[in-house]
């Protein structure tokens, strides 16, 4: 998967883009990452904002300069890309997102920033995402996560094929619902008074397999209402 990200703080997927699982996906070939300027694209003195009409406070990002970067950046390849922008008034992201957004080829995310955005710019984007309920001061955190979410669902990136499986919001109940991850515990036996439940210590696979179901069952209920 190539994925294009158009941002004025390059500087901010730097790190995080070659850390990790993220980052080995592409030194293995999975995932192709290219972090543009917006900047670049603007013609005057690198002007990439404006006062909006109507008056009011703020600056908003320019229409003719996006426009410039996402048909730039859509030419470096012959498939045409999925296009995201980030806003806070976009759709939720949730695992049935990012399990779509994983069958695509090319993937193009747009970091609003600022006060925000020409209106016009909206036009460009197949998909507004936002990451949750709460205000970020651009979608440069959004689109770590939005890679993050995505990227370690592709073939070959988490290595183990059963891990993504049986990671939160995976594992399924009887009517086909998403559940958390059950508690995991690893030695030693006993912390600091606190215990490893004796079902997970017992060997019976099959009461194992049924405690982590309730466990995860439990925890969707609590977590989830
Ligand atoms: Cl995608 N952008 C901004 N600025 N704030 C957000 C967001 C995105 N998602 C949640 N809050």
């Amino acid at each position: 998967m190539r994925i294009d990200i158009i941002t004025l703080f390059p500087d901010y997927f730097t790190a995080a883009l070659k850390s990790s699982i993220i980052g080995r996906a592409q030194t293995k070939g999975v995932t192709d990452y290219e972090v543009h300027q917006l900047r670049d694209f603007a013609l005057d003195r690198g002007t990439v904002d404006d006062t909006p009409y109507g008056g009011g406070p703020g600056m908003v990002l320019k229409v003719d300069v996006m426009d410039r970067a996402i048909k730039n950046i859509s030419r470096l390849t012959e498939q045409k890309p999925y296009v995201i922008l980030l806003t806070p008034q976009g759709q939720q992201l949730n695992q049935a997102i990012c399990r779509e957004l994983c069958r695509q080829q090319r993937l193009v995310i747009i970091c609003g920033h600022y006060e925000g955005f020409d209106e016009r710019i909206r036009a460009y984007a197949d998909l507004e995402i936002s990451i949750g309920p709460y205000v970020l001061t651009g979608g440069e955190p959004a689109a770590l996560v939005l890679v993050d979410s995505v990227v370690r669902l592709l073939p070959g990136v988490t290595g183990d094929p059963q891990s993504s499986e049986e990671e939160s919001h995976s594992l399924i109940d009887e009517t086909g619902q998403s559940l958390l991850e059950y508690p995991q515990y690893t030695r030693p036996e006993e912390f600091d008074g606190r215990r490893v439940p004796d079902i997970l210590l017992s060997g019976h696979h099959g009461a194992i397999k049924k405690w982590r179901l309730e466990q995860a069952k439990a925890r969707t209920q609590k977590r989830l209402l």
